[in-house]
């Protein structure tokens, strides 16, 4: 099985690598609820050795099944690391197990991952970047794609010109920018403006990433950055719904049916979303406390995003049997 490509003029979203959070039962529940046309992995991070197969197919298990989602969205793999051969040897594993497309992180801004030569680090040898692309492009086959995940830069944001260009000279497909340098971590302003620079000069499509936590966002990016293509991360946790009105601005199909939904979500959508996450997890799953873990730390994400006046009952809970519990007894409504 083949992906395709992002390509200018055809639109797309895909949903953003989130490590500890966009794992296989996340990833299966927001490809449900449709509006993404491809999703990226958590990062798998290459370090003394290159990465077995059974690293790929325990991180990313729909790989023994066509490389995509149950709901048919395909997954490209993202790879972190500094040394190139390394990186070169797990991609090739990766597509051996069934990746139908190879990302490279050059964005993760976490000290320790920096400290071992990975993620952002890398932002500061564009000469780097250039190496670990064209060592990954040459051994993947051409039907697969290589894409890099940059941030603007390590401390300027001017420094996207230099690492961008890096990146597509050594051969990548596509190009996705968050769009803060590392020394921000989140913290605004997110710099569209300046995606709209890279995209008038790249020869690629320009993935533009950051901050799209609703569909105004969403419209405003579109028009400061002239992108094409979006990569949602948090905006998809915080308001499953949105990835959907999204797609429908994008002429990408669907409907919009009530504008009101793409907004706050109320504690009664929350609970089938929940409840489908623990079906979901199922056997996967590493226990039910491990899952009801993973629900707080939804919340907590959704919680940045806008406040979630009923969310403490439930982060009390040591259960997931708690949990539904508080639900039941506290059948209100966020106050809009
Ligand atoms: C909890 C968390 C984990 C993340 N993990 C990754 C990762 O594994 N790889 C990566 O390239 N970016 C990672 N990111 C960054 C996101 O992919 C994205 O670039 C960032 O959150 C900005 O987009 P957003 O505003 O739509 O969330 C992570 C972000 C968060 C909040």
């Amino acid at each position: 099985m083949k992906i395709e490509f992002l390509k200018n003029g055809v639109p797309a979203l895909l949903l953003a690598p989130m490590e500890g959070v966009t794992d296989f039962p996340m990833r299966a529940l927001l490809t449900e609820l449709g509006g993404f046309q491809y999703c990226v992995s958590e990062f798998v991070r290459v370090t003394q050795e290159p990465v077995p197969e059974k690293v790929f197919y325990r991180l990313i298990p729909e790989l023994r099944s066509g490389g995509r989602t149950a709901s048919g969205i395909p997954i490209i793999v993202q790879l972190l690391g500094g040394d190139s051969q390394k990186i070169a040897e797990s991609a090739l594993t990766a597509v051996k197990c069934g990746a139908l497309g190879i990302d490279l992180n050059f964005g993760c801004p976490a000290p320790t991952v920096n400290r071992h030569d990975g993620g952002a680090v890398l932002l500061k040898s564009p000469s780097r970047i250039f190496e670990i692309v064209s060592a990954v492009r040459r051994v993947v086959p051409a039907n697969i794609p290589v894409s890099a995940k940059l941030r603007l830069g390590w401390e300027r944001v001017e420094e996207i010109y230099q690492t961008s260009d890096a990146a597509i000279q050594g051969g990548v497909n596509w190009l996705t920018v968050h769009a803060r340098t590392r020394s921000q971590g989140y913290a605004p302003p997110v710099h569209w403006n300046i995606l709209k620079e890279i995209k008038k000069i790249a020869p690629v499509p320009i993935v533009a990433n950051g901050d799209i936590k609703s569909l105004q966002d969403f419209k405003k990016c579109r028009e400061v950055t002239g992108c094409e293509h979006f990569m949602l991360g948090r905006g998809a946790l915080a308001e499953p719904a949105l990835a959907q009105g999204i797609a429908f601005e994008l002429g990408l199909g669907g409907t919009l049916k009530d504008q009101h939904f793409y907004y706050r979500m109320s504690q009664e959508r929350w609970l089938p979303l929940f409840k489908r996450f623990v079906e979901l997890a199922g056997p996967q799953a590493q226990s039910p406390f491990y899952t009801a873990k993973r629900i707080k730390q939804w919340l907590s994400l959704a919680g940045r995003c806008y406040s979630i006046d009923w969310a403490e009952p439930i982060k009390r809970a040591s259960s997931l049997e708690e949990m539904w519990e508080v639900f039941c007894c506290e059948k209100k409504e966020v106050a809009l």
